[in-house]
């Protein structure tokens, strides 16, 4: 028999382990994934029952799934929201937000440092719909004031954003929407949950992209939208399980797992960017670092009171534009090239080509995306090996040899497959099972002359930040543990 739910307020790493959790009959220790897309009823008077909503019963997953009400309890709790619906990804959870809230006739605010998508939906879907939409400068809240002057239905805006990271004043900004009769949508992707709760500074509404951190071992897509019980099953749910924006029971399972060690994995990760921050801050190859707890940071202090740490992202511009960018990327050998953020390997990506391309090109040197500029997820890998390797990639943009990158599937692949056959085959390949072979090492890069300072002295700061903690107080809500929908 389980144990009755605690009726102490727990903790974020609490909540992450045990938040939402519904056991089954069979007391199992592991959430059960229910990889069902319907439910059967004991009578006829049952299903009628459960579809006039007098009994609690799953009707069908796109309604609703327990897996996927367990991965809703555990956001929610954490978040300290009433309410969660899980989506099939990040975009369909800020279009479930947007979309179930607006009409015709309506008008959005948002601020302009946002995601790809996110741009593409306020800048070119909206207004399909006879939605007016405008963005401003979100840093700015004397432009914020100056679109609040005619009636608004909804704010979005990004915080910090991606992929300059940038900051939005969360309590000015939601004083002033409420004040005009907006709701407020924050994205939080970048902070996660850990590090920053809008709703605390007046948020209505968090979205997620559980993608990134959530899961944050690179495995499933996903999304999240939070508000209070009144718009999440009054506004949000309808036009979600009528459009069918729901998550696959696997992948909320696989998300909910990831949750378990989200607290230490966001933990390590912020403690690494800290410390890979401050040691490009002293690189010249570099013109300008965006670390929200950087104190060269615009908004510092602004990051100091509403974010607990400065983030798993940095982004930097290099000096040389997209050529010096470029190189910098392809002398990386651990961190990988890729689009993706927020996961266990550090990943690195120029923006102005991948996710922002589709932005025009005067808005993105409106926000600061430079030809030079990219963004750095750091990962779980050793800060130190992390600081070697941007600090030797570094070193190839000023002018010293490029170490050549060999991802390791092809070091296999080539060692272990005759030469002809080899060159024929597409890489990467997978090792032949013929005989135990041992991977074969990352190849090291040569050493590289005269060493830079920066890492040694990112070294003695790495002591210095190795107390960052983010645990906070005890949120005041208990886990949710109703199966009623
Ligand atoms: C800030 C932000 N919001 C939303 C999304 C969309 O998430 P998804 O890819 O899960 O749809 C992303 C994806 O990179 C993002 O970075």
């Amino acid at each position: 028999m389980a144990k009755p739910a605690t009726d102490r307020p727990l903790r974020p790493a609490t909540q992450l382990v045990r938040g939402g959790q519904m056991r089954s009959n069979f007391d199992e220790t592991s959430e059960a994934l229910y990889l069902t897309s319907g439910f059967v009823y004991d009578n006829a008077q049952q299903a009628e029952q459960t579809f006039t909503g007098e009994v609690s019963h799953f009707q069908y997953s796109r309604f609703g799934n327990p897996t996927v009400q367990m991965l809703e309890g555990r956001l929610a709790a954490l978040e300290g929201a009433e309410a969660c619906r899980a989506t099939p990804t990040g975009m369909a959870a800020v279009h479930g937000a947007l979309l179930s809230h607006l009409k015709t006739g309506d008008r959005v605010v948002a601020a302009r440092a946002l995601f790809g998508s996110c741009h593409w939906i306020i800048s070119t879907l909206l207004p399909r719909y006879g939605i007016e939409t405008e963005f401003v400068d979100g840093a700015d809240l004397e432009q914020w004031k100056a679109a609040f002057r005619r009636p608004c239905q909804l704010v979005l805006l990004e915080t910090p954003s991606n992929p300059m990271l940038e900051l939005v004043d969360l309590k000015a900004v939601s004083d002033l929407a409420h004040a005009a009769g907006a709701i407020v949508v924050v994205d939080n992707v970048f902070a996660t949950p850990l590090l920053q709760k809008p709703m605390k500074f007046g948020a209505d509404v968090v979205v997620y992209s559980a993608t990134k951190h959530f899961d944050g071992q690179g495995r499933v897509l996903g999304g999240a939208v939070l508000g209070s019980k009144k718009w999440v099953e009054e506004v949000l749910q309808p036009f979600l399980r009528n459009t069918g924006a729901s998550i696959s029971p696997f992948n909320a399972w696989v998300i909910l797992k990831g949750l378990e060690t989200l607290h230490l994995r966001v933990q390590a990760m912020c403690r690494s960017a800290n410390t890979i921050a401050q040691m490009l801050e002293e690189r010249s190859e570099i013109a300008r670092v965006c670390y929200p707890y950087l104190p060269s940071h615009p908004q510092y202090a602004l990051a100091k009171q509403q974010m607990s740490a400065g983030g798993t992202l940095v982004s930097f511009e290099l000096k040389g534009g997209k050529a010096a960018a470029f190189r910098f990327m392809d002398a990386l050998q651990v961190v990988d090239i890729s689009n993706n953020l927020g996961d266990a390997k550090s990943m690195i990506t120029h923006p102005a080509t991948t996710t922002h391309m589709r932005v025009a090109a005067e808005e993105r040197a409106r926000l600061g995306i430079g030809d030079g500029a990219v963004r750095l997820s750091v990962g779980l890998e050793d800060v130190e090996d992390l600081v070697d390797d941007i600090a030797a990639a570094l070193d190839a943009v000023s002018g010293n040899p490029a170490p050549k990158k060999k991802p390791l599937a092809r070091m296999v692949a080539e060692e272990t497959v005759a030469p002809a056959k080899a060159a024929a085959r597409p890489a990467p390949v997978k090792a032949p099972v013929k005989a135990p072979v041992k991977p074969a090492a990352k190849k090291k890069a040569e050493p590289v002359a005269a060493p830079v300072e920066a890492p040694v002295k990112a070294k003695a700061k790495a002591a210095k930040t190795a107390e960052l903690d983010l645990f906070e107080a005890p949120a005041a809500s208990k886990p949710a543990r109703s199966k009623k929908r």
